[in-house]
Protein backbone atom coordinates (compact mmCIF):
# COMPACT_ATOMS: atom_id res chain seq x y z
CA UNK A 1 0.00 0.00 0.00
CA UNK A 2 1.32 3.59 -0.50
CA UNK A 3 1.75 6.49 1.52
CA UNK A 4 -0.83 8.29 -0.13
CA UNK A 5 -3.24 5.94 0.18
CA UNK A 6 -2.59 4.90 3.96
CA UNK A 7 -2.74 8.79 4.97
CA UNK A 8 -6.47 7.93 3.11
CA UNK A 9 -7.45 5.18 4.97
CA UNK A 10 -6.40 6.74 8.11
CA UNK A 11 -8.21 9.80 7.56
CA UNK A 12 -10.99 7.89 6.34
CA UNK A 13 -10.78 6.26 10.04
CA UNK A 14 -10.38 9.19 11.51
CA UNK A 15 -13.84 10.22 10.59
CA UNK A 16 -16.09 6.84 10.35
CA UNK A 17 -14.47 5.83 14.10
CA UNK A 18 -15.30 9.49 15.15
CA UNK A 19 -18.96 8.55 14.33
CA UNK A 20 -19.03 5.03 15.27
CA UNK A 21 -16.13 4.16 16.96
CA UNK A 22 -16.35 0.19 15.99
CA UNK A 23 -12.68 -0.34 17.35
CA UNK A 24 -13.44 1.21 20.85
CA UNK A 25 -12.18 -0.65 23.74
CA UNK A 26 -14.24 -1.09 26.89
CA UNK A 27 -11.05 -0.99 28.52
CA UNK A 28 -7.45 0.65 27.67
CA UNK A 29 -4.67 -0.91 26.20
CA UNK A 30 -1.31 -0.04 27.31
CA UNK A 31 1.82 0.46 25.51
CA UNK A 32 4.98 1.06 26.64
CA UNK A 33 7.77 2.72 24.52
CA UNK A 34 11.47 1.60 25.77
CA UNK A 35 14.91 1.27 24.62
CA UNK A 36 18.26 -0.12 25.47
CA UNK A 37 20.10 3.09 24.63
CA UNK A 38 19.36 6.76 25.54
CA UNK A 39 18.49 9.40 23.24
CA UNK A 40 17.21 6.88 20.39
CA UNK A 41 13.76 8.38 19.71
CA UNK A 42 11.28 7.34 22.39
CA UNK A 43 9.97 10.48 23.95
CA UNK A 44 9.39 11.76 19.68
CA UNK A 45 8.03 8.46 19.13
CA UNK A 46 5.25 8.48 22.00
CA UNK A 47 3.97 11.77 21.49
CA UNK A 48 3.60 11.42 17.43
CA UNK A 49 2.15 7.95 17.85
CA UNK A 50 -0.06 9.17 20.13
CA UNK A 51 -1.68 11.63 17.87
CA UNK A 52 -1.81 10.01 14.68
CA UNK A 53 -4.03 6.74 16.93
CA UNK A 54 -6.09 9.57 17.93
CA UNK A 55 -6.24 11.34 14.38
CA UNK A 56 -7.39 7.69 13.60
CA UNK A 57 -10.70 8.23 16.08
CA UNK A 58 -9.31 6.86 19.14
CA UNK A 59 -8.88 8.27 22.61
CA UNK A 60 -5.32 8.21 23.59
CA UNK A 61 -3.23 9.17 26.67
CA UNK A 62 0.14 9.49 27.36
CA UNK A 63 1.78 8.71 30.79
CA UNK A 64 5.12 10.26 31.02
CA UNK A 65 7.31 7.46 32.79
CA UNK A 66 10.70 9.15 32.08
CA UNK A 67 11.82 10.09 35.06
CA UNK A 68 14.82 12.32 34.26
CA UNK A 69 13.47 15.32 32.42
CA UNK A 70 9.63 15.97 31.87
CA UNK A 71 9.82 15.38 27.77
CA UNK A 72 6.82 14.93 26.78
CA UNK A 73 5.52 18.45 27.79
CA UNK A 74 8.44 19.99 26.36
CA UNK A 75 7.59 18.35 23.05
CA UNK A 76 4.14 19.88 22.99
CA UNK A 77 5.14 22.87 24.34
CA UNK A 78 3.25 23.23 27.61
CA UNK A 79 3.88 23.73 31.39
CA UNK A 80 1.86 21.33 33.51
CA UNK A 81 0.85 22.35 36.54
CA UNK A 82 0.61 19.21 38.40
CA UNK A 83 1.64 15.77 38.03
CA UNK A 84 1.49 12.17 39.79
CA UNK A 85 3.34 13.67 42.93
CA UNK A 86 0.49 15.79 43.71
CA UNK A 87 -2.00 12.36 43.18
CA UNK A 88 0.75 10.42 45.51
CA UNK A 89 0.29 12.77 48.17
CA UNK A 90 -3.24 13.00 48.49
CA UNK A 91 -3.06 16.36 46.83
CA UNK A 92 -5.06 15.94 43.35
CA UNK A 93 -7.34 13.27 42.23
CA UNK A 94 -5.77 11.22 39.16
CA UNK A 95 -8.33 12.64 36.33
CA UNK A 96 -7.62 16.31 37.88
CA UNK A 97 -3.98 16.35 36.72
CA UNK A 98 -4.82 15.04 33.27
CA UNK A 99 -3.39 17.87 30.46
CA UNK A 100 -5.76 17.90 27.63
CA UNK A 101 -3.76 19.03 24.54
CA UNK A 102 -5.04 20.82 21.42
CA UNK A 103 -3.79 17.71 19.27
CA UNK A 104 -6.49 15.71 20.75
CA UNK A 105 -4.28 13.94 23.08
CA UNK A 106 -4.26 13.91 27.38
CA UNK A 107 -1.24 13.53 29.19
CA UNK A 108 0.07 12.58 32.54
CA UNK A 109 2.80 14.32 33.45
CA UNK A 110 6.24 13.06 34.42
CA UNK A 111 7.54 13.57 37.50
CA UNK A 112 10.11 11.39 40.08
CA UNK A 113 6.90 9.40 40.56
CA UNK A 114 8.08 6.17 40.66
CA UNK A 115 10.36 6.05 44.05
CA UNK A 116 7.00 7.67 45.82
CA UNK A 117 4.82 5.28 43.94
CA UNK A 118 7.03 2.22 45.33
CA UNK A 119 6.31 2.99 48.67
CA UNK A 120 2.86 3.69 48.94
CA UNK A 121 0.92 1.96 51.66
CA UNK A 122 -2.32 -0.23 50.90
CA UNK A 123 -4.81 3.22 51.72
CA UNK A 124 -2.78 5.23 49.03
CA UNK A 125 -2.31 2.41 46.84
CA UNK A 126 -5.79 1.59 46.44
CA UNK A 127 -6.93 5.33 46.31
CA UNK A 128 -4.32 4.95 43.19
CA UNK A 129 -6.18 2.00 41.73
CA UNK A 130 -9.35 3.91 41.99
CA UNK A 131 -8.22 6.59 40.58
CA UNK A 132 -6.57 4.78 37.40
CA UNK A 133 -10.08 2.70 37.37
CA UNK A 134 -11.94 6.37 37.18
CA UNK A 135 -10.11 7.29 33.82
CA UNK A 136 -10.12 3.85 32.28
CA UNK A 137 -12.01 5.65 29.43
CA UNK A 138 -9.40 5.59 26.84
CA UNK A 139 -8.98 3.29 24.15
CA UNK A 140 -4.80 3.23 24.43
CA UNK A 141 -2.41 4.83 27.18
CA UNK A 142 1.14 4.78 25.87
CA UNK A 143 4.17 5.07 28.33
CA UNK A 144 7.14 6.82 27.52
CA UNK A 145 10.22 5.20 29.69
CA UNK A 146 13.70 6.44 30.36
CA UNK A 147 16.47 4.55 28.62
CA UNK A 148 18.17 1.07 29.81
CA UNK A 149 17.16 -1.89 32.21
CA UNK A 150 16.59 -0.38 35.19
CA UNK A 151 13.98 -1.27 37.81
CA UNK A 152 12.11 1.91 37.05
CA UNK A 153 11.88 1.38 33.52
CA UNK A 154 11.29 -2.59 33.69
CA UNK A 155 8.54 -1.92 36.18
CA UNK A 156 6.90 0.64 34.15
CA UNK A 157 7.53 -2.17 31.06
CA UNK A 158 6.53 -5.72 32.68
CA UNK A 159 2.80 -4.23 33.28
CA UNK A 160 2.17 -3.15 30.12
CA UNK A 161 0.17 -5.11 27.50
CA UNK A 162 2.78 -4.41 24.92
CA UNK A 163 6.25 -3.05 24.10
CA UNK A 164 7.67 -1.25 21.45
CA UNK A 165 11.31 -1.32 21.59
CA UNK A 166 13.33 1.86 19.59
CA UNK A 167 16.49 1.10 18.04
CA UNK A 168 18.43 2.98 15.83
CA UNK A 169 20.76 1.18 12.83
CA UNK A 170 23.67 1.75 15.39
CA UNK A 171 25.62 -1.36 16.67
CA UNK A 172 25.28 0.13 20.16
CA UNK A 173 21.78 0.73 20.25
CA UNK A 174 20.94 -2.69 18.28
CA UNK A 175 23.23 -4.28 20.80
CA UNK A 176 21.70 -2.61 23.94
CA UNK A 177 17.91 -3.33 22.44
CA UNK A 178 18.71 -7.02 22.83
CA UNK A 179 19.76 -6.55 26.33
CA UNK A 180 16.45 -4.78 26.96
CA UNK A 181 14.47 -7.76 25.38
CA UNK A 182 16.89 -10.24 27.26
CA UNK A 183 15.94 -8.86 30.76
CA UNK A 184 12.09 -8.34 29.71
CA UNK A 185 12.11 -11.95 28.39
CA UNK A 186 14.04 -13.01 31.72
CA UNK A 187 10.68 -12.08 33.69
CA UNK A 188 7.93 -13.51 31.70
CA UNK A 189 8.42 -15.16 27.56
CA UNK A 190 4.32 -13.65 27.32
CA UNK A 191 5.00 -10.21 26.55
CA UNK A 192 3.89 -8.48 23.60
CA UNK A 193 7.39 -7.13 21.66
CA UNK A 194 7.80 -5.31 18.63
CA UNK A 195 10.65 -3.16 17.21
CA UNK A 196 10.50 0.26 15.31
CA UNK A 197 13.75 1.46 13.95
CA UNK A 198 14.14 5.31 13.77
CA UNK A 199 16.94 7.57 12.05
CA UNK A 200 17.06 4.84 8.88
CA UNK A 201 18.55 5.89 5.82
CA UNK A 202 16.85 3.32 3.92
CA UNK A 203 14.31 0.97 4.10
CA UNK A 204 16.69 -1.89 3.91
CA UNK A 205 18.45 -1.01 6.45
CA UNK A 206 15.62 -0.50 8.25
CA UNK A 207 14.66 -3.63 7.66
CA UNK A 208 17.71 -5.51 7.67
CA UNK A 209 18.33 -3.95 11.48
CA UNK A 210 14.65 -5.18 12.61
CA UNK A 211 15.84 -8.88 11.22
CA UNK A 212 18.62 -9.04 13.00
CA UNK A 213 17.15 -8.06 16.44
CA UNK A 214 14.09 -10.41 15.75
CA UNK A 215 16.59 -13.26 14.74
CA UNK A 216 18.88 -12.99 17.33
CA UNK A 217 15.69 -12.82 19.96
CA UNK A 218 14.22 -16.06 18.42
CA UNK A 219 17.73 -17.62 18.04
CA UNK A 220 18.92 -17.02 22.06
CA UNK A 221 16.13 -16.11 24.10
CA UNK A 222 13.25 -18.29 21.81
CA UNK A 223 10.79 -15.43 21.58
CA UNK A 224 8.75 -13.66 18.71
CA UNK A 225 9.23 -10.13 18.07
CA UNK A 226 7.15 -8.57 15.44
CA UNK A 227 8.32 -5.79 12.99
CA UNK A 228 6.58 -2.64 13.30
CA UNK A 229 8.61 -0.50 10.78
CA UNK A 230 10.87 2.42 10.64
CA UNK A 231 11.50 5.79 10.40
CA UNK A 232 13.64 7.91 8.46
CA UNK A 233 16.17 10.37 9.45
CA UNK A 234 14.34 13.47 8.76
CA UNK A 235 15.37 17.27 9.69
CA UNK A 236 11.55 17.91 9.84
CA UNK A 237 11.88 15.93 13.20
CA UNK A 238 14.92 18.13 14.59
CA UNK A 239 12.92 21.48 13.46
CA UNK A 240 9.77 20.24 15.21
CA UNK A 241 11.51 19.42 18.55
CA UNK A 242 13.01 23.16 18.25
CA UNK A 243 9.47 24.22 17.72
CA UNK A 244 7.78 22.71 19.91
CA UNK A 245 5.41 21.03 17.54
CA UNK A 246 4.69 17.34 16.53
CA UNK A 247 5.97 16.83 13.41
CA UNK A 248 2.57 14.47 12.65
CA UNK A 249 1.10 17.85 13.16
CA UNK A 250 4.04 20.35 11.74
CA UNK A 251 5.00 18.14 8.83
CA UNK A 252 2.39 15.68 7.97
CA UNK A 253 4.13 15.46 4.53
CA UNK A 254 7.07 14.66 5.66
CA UNK A 255 8.89 11.39 5.22
CA UNK A 256 8.87 11.13 9.09
CA UNK A 257 5.14 11.01 8.93
CA UNK A 258 4.62 9.08 5.76
CA UNK A 259 6.73 6.37 8.08
CA UNK A 260 4.96 6.91 11.45
CA UNK A 261 1.51 6.86 9.68
CA UNK A 262 2.66 3.18 7.98
CA UNK A 263 3.22 2.25 11.36
CA UNK A 264 0.53 3.54 13.23
CA UNK A 265 -1.55 1.43 10.51
CA UNK A 266 -0.19 -1.29 11.14
CA UNK A 267 -0.46 -0.96 14.69
CA UNK A 268 -3.86 -0.52 14.46
CA UNK A 269 -4.34 -3.61 12.57
CA UNK A 270 -2.64 -6.29 14.85
CA UNK A 271 -4.55 -4.42 17.85
CA UNK A 272 -7.83 -4.87 16.19
CA UNK A 273 -7.33 -8.57 16.24
CA UNK A 274 -5.64 -9.04 19.53
CA UNK A 275 -7.95 -6.91 22.01
CA UNK A 276 -7.01 -8.45 25.78
CA UNK A 277 -6.38 -6.12 28.62
CA UNK A 278 -7.03 -5.38 31.88
CA UNK A 279 -7.05 -1.97 31.36
CA UNK A 280 -5.45 1.04 33.83
CA UNK A 281 -6.47 -0.73 36.93
CA UNK A 282 -5.47 -3.77 36.09
CA UNK A 283 -1.82 -2.07 34.89
CA UNK A 284 -1.55 -0.08 38.45
CA UNK A 285 -1.99 -3.23 40.21
CA UNK A 286 0.52 -5.30 38.03
CA UNK A 287 2.75 -2.59 39.04
CA UNK A 288 2.50 -2.69 42.50
CA UNK A 289 2.66 -6.67 42.11
CA UNK A 290 5.90 -6.01 40.48
CA UNK A 291 7.33 -3.96 43.09
CA UNK A 292 6.54 -6.32 45.58
CA UNK A 293 7.34 -9.09 43.74
CA UNK A 294 10.77 -7.16 43.26
CA UNK A 295 11.26 -6.53 47.41
CA UNK A 296 10.41 -10.23 47.92
CA UNK A 297 13.03 -11.18 45.68
CA UNK A 298 15.58 -8.38 47.04
CA UNK A 299 14.78 -9.59 50.70
CA UNK A 300 15.21 -13.15 49.88
CA UNK A 301 18.68 -12.63 47.93
CA UNK A 302 19.59 -10.49 51.05
CA UNK A 303 18.47 -13.61 53.11
CA UNK A 304 20.52 -15.89 50.71
CA UNK A 305 23.46 -13.86 51.51
CA UNK A 306 22.90 -14.08 54.56
CA UNK A 307 22.38 -17.55 54.81
CA UNK A 308 25.41 -17.47 52.87
CA UNK A 309 27.40 -15.48 55.29
CA UNK A 310 26.28 -17.39 58.20
CA UNK A 311 27.16 -20.67 56.71
CA UNK A 312 31.24 -19.58 55.63
CA UNK A 313 30.99 -18.38 59.18
CA UNK A 314 30.06 -21.70 60.55
CA UNK A 315 32.27 -23.51 58.38
CA UNK A 316 34.72 -21.50 60.11
CA UNK A 317 33.75 -22.84 63.44
CA UNK A 318 33.34 -25.47 62.63
CA UNK A 319 36.94 -26.10 61.16
CA UNK A 320 37.88 -24.72 64.62
CA UNK A 321 36.11 -27.26 65.79
CA UNK A 322 37.56 -30.26 64.05
CA UNK A 323 41.30 -28.95 64.98
CA UNK A 324 39.92 -28.75 68.78
CA UNK A 325 38.73 -32.42 68.34
CA UNK A 326 42.06 -33.58 66.52
CA UNK A 327 44.22 -31.56 68.95
CA UNK A 328 41.97 -33.79 72.03
CA UNK A 329 42.34 -36.91 69.80
CA UNK A 330 45.92 -36.15 69.70
CA UNK A 331 46.06 -35.54 73.44
CA UNK A 332 44.23 -38.50 74.32
CA UNK A 333 46.50 -40.87 72.16
CA UNK A 334 49.80 -39.33 73.59
CA UNK A 335 48.08 -40.14 77.20
CA UNK A 336 47.54 -43.47 75.79
CA UNK A 337 50.98 -43.87 74.55
CA UNK A 338 52.15 -42.59 78.01
CA UNK A 339 50.44 -45.21 79.70
N1 LIG B 1 13.56 10.25 12.86
C1 LIG B 1 14.40 11.18 13.33
N2 LIG B 1 15.09 11.96 12.47
C2 LIG B 1 15.94 12.90 12.93
N3 LIG B 1 16.18 13.12 14.21
C3 LIG B 1 15.55 12.37 15.12
C4 LIG B 1 14.61 11.36 14.74
N4 LIG B 1 14.10 10.79 15.86
C5 LIG B 1 14.72 11.40 16.89
N5 LIG B 1 15.56 12.36 16.46
C6 LIG B 1 16.46 13.21 17.27
O1 LIG B 1 16.87 12.49 18.42
C7 LIG B 1 16.76 13.29 19.56
C8 LIG B 1 16.38 12.43 20.75
O2 LIG B 1 15.04 12.03 20.63
P1 LIG B 1 14.17 11.67 21.92
O3 LIG B 1 14.30 12.70 22.98
O4 LIG B 1 12.81 11.36 21.44
O5 LIG B 1 14.93 10.35 22.38
P2 LIG B 1 14.66 9.48 23.67
O6 LIG B 1 14.88 8.07 23.28
O7 LIG B 1 13.34 9.83 24.27
O8 LIG B 1 15.82 9.97 24.63
P3 LIG B 1 16.01 9.62 26.19
O9 LIG B 1 16.54 8.22 26.23
O10 LIG B 1 16.99 10.64 26.67
O11 LIG B 1 14.66 9.74 26.84
C9 LIG B 1 15.72 14.34 19.22
O12 LIG B 1 15.97 15.52 19.89
C10 LIG B 1 15.84 14.49 17.74
O13 LIG B 1 16.75 15.53 17.46
MG1 LIG C 1 12.85 10.42 26.26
Amino acid sequence: MDQASNLRKLTEGNTSLKLVPTQARTMTKIIAIASGKGGVGKTTLSVNLAIAIAKAGHRVLIFDGDLGLANINVLLGIIPKYNLYHVVKGHKNLKDIIIQTQEGIDIIAGASGYSQLANLNDTQRNNLIKGFADIDNYDYMIIDTGAGISSNVIGLVMPADEVIVVTTPEPTSITDSYGLIKSIVSQTKDKNLKIIVNRVRSAIEGKKVADRVIDISGQFLEVQVENLGFIFQDEEVEKSIREQKPYIVNSPRSKASACLTRITHTLLQIEGDDGETEGLAGFIKKFFSFIDYRDKEMEERAQRDLEEEELSELDGESDDDSEVEISNSRKSKISEVKE
